[in-house]
């Protein structure tokens, strides 16, 4: 059956719908059957990802979620720059497990450094798209635990390279550190995809 990789916002104003079509497409290539996301925030490129590999795999995907699932405070709300989605989102933990109903999804609460030592399953990952904490020490440290508990031929790509400072240099710092390469995705906005390659 023809099926467009299209990203799809359930009428949310989200950060990724210039670029999601492009993460879906990456996604497409490699064929996961395991997804990390690091990040998950309301769910919706959870959900577009649920969907994806629903349709490659039928039922045999899992996708597993790290994030805060905090409530948005009411000051984040009244800034005006903020972007609009903060003022509708559901990001608490509940609310997405309702959102992705129906999909083979495991969410965890907390801090993702903590937790990744602790995910049953995680050496079975075989792709992770990291958007948790956007700080230079968040963005290092999430990718020191990475490599240290997933395999190594998993394919690891990381949002906001290019687009926020801190994130760029985490990333980059990171890769001179160990001898990895980064390579990047190019996409309609500033906010690129970069992958880490072992
Ligand atoms: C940019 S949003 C993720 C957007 C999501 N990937 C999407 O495309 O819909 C960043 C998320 O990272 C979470 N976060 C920030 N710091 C974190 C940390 N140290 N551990 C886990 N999650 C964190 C925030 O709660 C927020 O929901």
């Amino acid at each position: 059956m023809f099926w467009r990789l299209k990203y799809k916002t359930w009428g949310m104003d989200h950060g990724l719908s210039k670029r999601g079509d492009v993460l879906l497409k990456i996604i497409n290539q490699r064929k996961p059957r395991h997804f990390l996301e690091i990040g998950v925030f309301t769910g919706v490129t959870a959900k577009n990802i649920c969907m994806l590999l629903k349709k490659l795999h039928g039922n045999d995907y899992s996708y597993i979620g790290i994030d805060l699932f905090e409530e948005i405070d009411n000051e984040q709300v009244a800034d005006e720059k903020a972007p609009k989605i903060l003022q509708t989102a559901q990001c608490l933990i509940e609310s997405v497990y309702k959102f992705l109903e129906g999909y083979n999804v495991r969410l965890y609460k907390g801090n993702s450094t903590d937790l990744l030592k602790n995910i049953s399953g995680i050496d079975t990952v075989d792709f992770v798209f990291l958007d948790g904490g956007h700080s230079y020490n968040t963005v290092y440290s999430d990718l020191s635990a990475l490599t240290k508990y997933v395999r190594k031929d998993v394919t690891i790509l990381c949002d906001d390279y290019a687009g926020i400072a801190s994130v760029t240099e985490a990333i980059n710092d990171f890769a001179k550190d160990h001898g990895f390469k980064v390579v990047i995705h190019d996409n309609p906005s500033v906010w690129k995809f970069a992958e880490i390659i072992r």
